[in-house]
């Protein structure tokens, strides 16, 4: 983040002496990106944060991830994932991944372990319910559409305030703000669909006292649990760039125009070959013949993976998408509108939707809880629900059942 922000107390001075009540020194301790050349951020630790006494190797669930293949678009029913005693983190359902990109999704009720992601940064997004992001920096409150982004390494744990979903992007890299968004120096301009007062970041350190704690540690050859000496939220004061921050949804102001606007003016942040893209309810094309609703597209470079995380998808009426919905439309695959949206979306001047869209410029894998939840007559929609079983011999003749079960439904 170039935001730079101060919670709690800090030395007037970087690298000075700061001292505690009892004259000991605190332990300063500087986070930062891509070497010491880009944002970071310098906390003051009551303990040493390089004080472990174990390390023992942790074994996740890892879980299959298989090729698209035969290619087909996809749709997968993640509330039929439900998983209420689930860790929020350790327990995460893996729906797709590639090597820059996984998405993951999480019904939770219960407190999550407390967990470090050195791999990447970690973009959450609440679908409902209410949870605290409590780190090293202090704690952040979330809500129904709140995005929160962890940078990589933070340590934190997810504490839910009932029941909440979460949908989880974890990146191999960093995950910010577009940077055409942005000034030669930081600032957001006025161009841009948010800006740094739609931001929150933790207002106060937290210091919690506790010996010998476990915090499960992500890195990039599998997964260790360090026992810490000291619990790790033990900071007085930090001040810099690099922390976890939020930003609504309901906060991103929609861009729209005469005719239709493609999907980067939906973009909300960028990470490596991937961006994240929201769509939120805005009144749509004001052109007298205007139709609100895409053209057929295919976007050669990436596949596509939305979200539908409220209202009503005004395009995919008809095809079973409902709340909690996500689709796969890959590369290789022109998508569009479902039969009949175009004439349908005529004369609209206001879409109720809520989405997220995470575009991928390599191919997403298909994770098996993913293919758990799928709703395998998604691909043959946009046909009135007609599909074709070949069966090919090895002379090379076909024999042919054909089903015509008309459109899915919820
Ligand atoms: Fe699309």
């Amino acid at each position: 983040m170039p935001y730079y922000r101060r919670a709690g107390e800090v030395p007037p001075k970087r690298h000075t002496q700061f001292r505690q009540p009892d004259g000991g020194l605190y332990a300063e301790e500087l986070m930062g990106q891509e070497g010491f050349s880009s944002d970071s951020s310098l906390l003051y630790h009551r303990h040493l944060p390089t004080a472990i006494v174990a390390a023992e190797e942790y074994d996740a669930k890892a879980g299959s991830r298989v090729p698209n293949r035969p290619l087909k678009p996809r749709h997968f029913r993640t509330h039929k994932l439900d998983t209420p005693d689930a860790d929020p983190i350790l327990d995460r359902a893996h729906l797709m991944a590639n090597d820059d990109v996984r998405l993951s999704y999480v019904v939770t009720e219960r407190p999550s372990v407390l967990y470090r992601n050195a791999i990447g940064d970690e973009c959450l997004y609440v679908e409902s319910g209410r949870a605290r992001i409590e780190s090293t920096f202090g704690a952040l409150d979330v809500a129904e559409g709140d995005y929160v982004v962890i940078p990589t390494s933070v340590i934190y744990r997810v504490v839910p305030d009932g029941v909440a979903r979460i949908l989880s992007i974890e990146a191999t890299g960093h995950i910010g703000p577009p940077r055409r968004y942005l000034s030669v120096r930081g600032q957001f301009l006025e161009a841009s669909p948010y800006c740094e007062r739609d931001l929150r970041g933790p207002a106060e350190p937290s210091t919690v006292d506790g010996i010998d704690v476990e915090v499960y540690v992500q890195h990039r050859r599998g997964w260790t649990r360090y026992v810490y000496a000291n619990h790790p939220f033990d900071v007085v004061g930090w001040d810099g760039c690099l922390y976890p921050w939020a930003l609504s949804i309901h906060d991103f102001e929609p861009i729209t125009g005469r005719v239709h606007q493609p999907p980067p003016v939906h973009q909300t942040f960028e990470g490596p070959n991937f961006v994240i893209c929201s769509f939120v309810p805005r009144k749509v094309d004001y052109h007298p013949l205007a139709i609100p609703v895409p053209y057929n597209h295919h976007n050669v470079d990436s596949d596509e993976m939305l979200f539908y995380t409220g209202g009503n998808y005004e395009a995919r009426r008809g095809s079973g998408i409902e709340q909690g919905s996500i689709s796969l439309h890959p590369g290789g695959f022109t998508h569009g509108p479902q039969p009949g949206a175009a004439e349908r979306a005529i004369g609209v001047e206001y879409f109720d939707e809520l989405a997220v869209m995470v575009d991928t410029f390599r191919p997403l894998d298909l994770c098996e809880p993913a293919l758990s939840c799928e709703d395998s007559g998604y691909a043959w929609t946009w046909a009135g629900g007609r599909s074709l079983s070949r069966t090919l011999a090895g002379d090379g003749s076909a024999s042919v059942a054909v089903s015509d079960p008309g459109p899915t439904s919820g």
